[in-house]
C-alpha cells in the first residue's frame, strides 16, 4: 500500500527521463514537445542530457546569486562569473585536466584579445568572435589573416562552455582541443604553435600572468589553449527574460514573446532540438540548409565518416540569437523571419533531412510571435573590458 505511490512517481521519473534523452535522438514519431518545465514556476533546469558526460564544478543553488545587470542591461562580466553563472544556466562544467581559476581566467582574457597570437600581428579570436557581434562575427565568413575566407560561419562563443563538441560538425572534443585549431590553421591565425609560443615568450608581461596561472615557468601551447578556455568559461549568456519569466516573473516577457514561447515549445516544435536551459540539444541534425548541389558541406559525416551523417550540423544555441547573426553552418540566413519560414515549410528536402522536420502550417502572427519570443526573451548580453594589447599589434 504505502509502497505503490513511491513506484508509480518512479516510473513515471523513468518514463520522463527516457523521453528526454531520447527526444532528439530522431525517432521517426516524436512524441509530443516533452514540455517537462512548461507548466512549473520552478526554474528546475530540466534534464540535461548535453552534461551528463561532463564533470562539472561545485554544484550551485537552483537560484544562484543574481549575476549584475548594468544600465545598458547586459551582465557585467567578473573573472570568476563561472562560480554562480546567471540564472537559469546549469553549474559549468570545470574539468579536472584544466581546473578554473582566476588567474588563468584573466590570462585567458588577454590572449583572446591578442592580434600578436596571429602570423602576421592582424587577427585575434576576438576578431571572429567579438562581444560587440555576440561574440560571433557580423560577416558570413570571417576574414583571417591576409583577409582570407573560410567557409563557414563563425558560431558563437556564449556558452560554449556547456558543449561536448565543438566546430559545426563537433570535431573538437574541448574548448582546449578547440582553441589549438585557428591559432595554427593557415586561414584564421596562420602561426605554427611553436612560433605562436616564441611571440608570447617574448612578451615580458606575460610571464608572470602565467607563473600566477599555472606556477610554471615555461609557457607552451597547452597553457595558451588552458587559459583561453577558462576565459571561454566565463562567457556567459543567461538570466535573460526568459528566464526571469521561468523563475515567476510574468512581466518580464510582453504578451508577443509569451505567445511566441507557447509557439516555441507547441506548435512550432522547436524545442525538441533547442530546448532550454541552453536551448540547444547539442547535437546534429540535418535541416537541408545548402544540401543542394556537388559542393555541399558534409558536415558531421566528415568527422564519423558515417552516411548517416551528411549535412548534419550541429544544433546552435539560441541564447542571444538577436546579435549573432548571420546564421547557420555558412552564413547563409540573415534573418529571423527568414529562418522561421524555412522551419514553416519543414526545411529543405533532401537525401538525409532530420525526421523531426515537418511543415509547422504557421500563422503569420505565429511566425511574428516567435521571432519576437527569440529577440526579446532570450537576449543578455555580457559586458566585458577589453584588454589593451587588442590593439597592441596591429594598426
Ligand atoms: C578567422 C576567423 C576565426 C578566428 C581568428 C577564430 N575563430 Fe573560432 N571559429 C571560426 C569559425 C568559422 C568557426 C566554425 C568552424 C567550423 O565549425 O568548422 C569557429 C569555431 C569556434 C568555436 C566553436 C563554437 C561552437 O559552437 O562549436 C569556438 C569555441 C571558437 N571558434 C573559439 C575561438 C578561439 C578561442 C579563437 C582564438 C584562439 C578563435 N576561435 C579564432 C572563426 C574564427
Ligand atoms: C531537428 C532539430 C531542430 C529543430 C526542430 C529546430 N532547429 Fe533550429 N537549428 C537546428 C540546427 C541543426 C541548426 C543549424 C543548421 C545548419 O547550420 O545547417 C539550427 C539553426 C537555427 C537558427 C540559426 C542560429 C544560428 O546561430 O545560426 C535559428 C534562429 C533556429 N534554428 C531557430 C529555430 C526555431 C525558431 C525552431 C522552431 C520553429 C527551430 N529552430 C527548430 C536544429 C533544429
Amino acid at each position: 500500500m504505502k509502497r505503490a505511490p513511491g513506484m508509480l512517481t518512479l516510473l513515471v521519473l523513468a518514463l520522463f527521463v527516457l523521453q528526454a534523452t531520447t527526444g532528439c535522438g530522431g525517432p521517426a514519431e516524436p512524441p509530443a514537445p516533452p514540455a517537462a518545465d512548461a507548466g512549473d514556476s520552478e526554474p528546475a533546469p530540466p534534464a540535461a542530457p548535453e552534461a551528463v558526460s561532463l564533470a562539472v564544478g561545485e554544484p550551485v543553488e537552483a537560484s544562484p546569486p543574481m549575476a549584475e545587470i548594468n544600465a545598458d542591461g547586459k551582465l557585467v562580466w567578473r573573472p570568476d562569473l563561472w562560480k554562480s553563472p546567471p540564472r537559469g544556466l546549469p553549474p559549468v562544467p570545470d574539468p579536472a585536466y584544466n581546473g578554473i581559476s582566476v588567474e588563468k581566467v584573466e590570462l585567458g582574457r588577454l590572449l583572446y584579445f591578442d592580434k600578436r597570437l596571429s602570423k602576421d600581428g592582424t587577427v585575434s579570436c576576438a576578431s571572429c568572435h567579438h562581444p560587440a557581434t555576440g561574440f560571433s562575427n557580423a560577416q558570413r565568413f570571417a576574414a583571417g589573416i591576409g583577409g582570407q575566407l573560410g567557409g563557414r560561419n563563425s558560431p558563437t562563443v556564449y556558452n560554449a562552455a556547456y558543449q561536448n563538441e565543438t566546430f559545426w560538425d563537433g570535431r573538437a572534443k574541448s574548448l582546449e582541443e578547440q582553441a589549438m585549431g585557428p591559432i595554427e590553421n593557415p586561414i584564421e591565425m596562420g602561426q605554427p604553435l611553436h612560433e605562436m609560443i616564441a611571440t608570447v615568450n617574448a612578451i615580458p608581461d606575460y610571464k608572470p600572468l602565467f607563473v600566477k596561472a599555472f606556477d610554471n615557468r615555461k609557457i607552451n601551447e597547452n597553457w595558451v589553449v588552458q587559459a583561453i578556455a577558462a576565459f571561454e568559461r566565463t562567457i556567459l549568456t543567461g538570466d535573460a527574460p526568459f528566464d526571469r519569466f521561468r523563475a515567476g516573473d510574468n512581466n518580464a516577457l510582453s504578451e508577443g514573446a509569451q505567445r511566441g514561447l507557447a509557439v516555441f515549445e507547441g506548435k512550432g516544435r522547436c524545442l525538441l532540438c533547442h530546448m532550454a536551459p541552453l536551448f540547444t540539444d547539442n547535437v546534429f541534425h540535418n535541416l537541408g540548409v545548402a544540401s543542394e548541389g556537388d559542393k555541399a558541406d558534409a558536415g558531421r559525416m566528415d568527422v564519423t565518416k558515417n552516411e548517416k551523417d551528411w549535412g548534419k550540423f550541429k544544433t546552435p544555441t539560441l541564447r542571444n540569437v538577436s546579435v549573432t547573426g548571420p546564421y547557420m553552418h555558412d552564413g547563409s540566413e540573415t534573418t529571423l523571419e527568414s529562418i522561421v519560414e524555412l522551419y514553416d515549410k519543414g526545411g529543405v528536402a533532401n537525401k538525409n533531412l532530420d525526421p523531426l522536420m515537418q511543415p509547422l502550417g504557421l500563422t503569420p502572427e505565429e511566425k511574428a510571435d516567435l521571432v519576437t519570443f527569440m529577440k526579446e526573451g532570450l537576449t543578455r548580453e555580457i559586458e566585458i573590458l577589453i584588454p589593451p594589447s587588442a590593439e597592441a599589434a596591429s594598426n
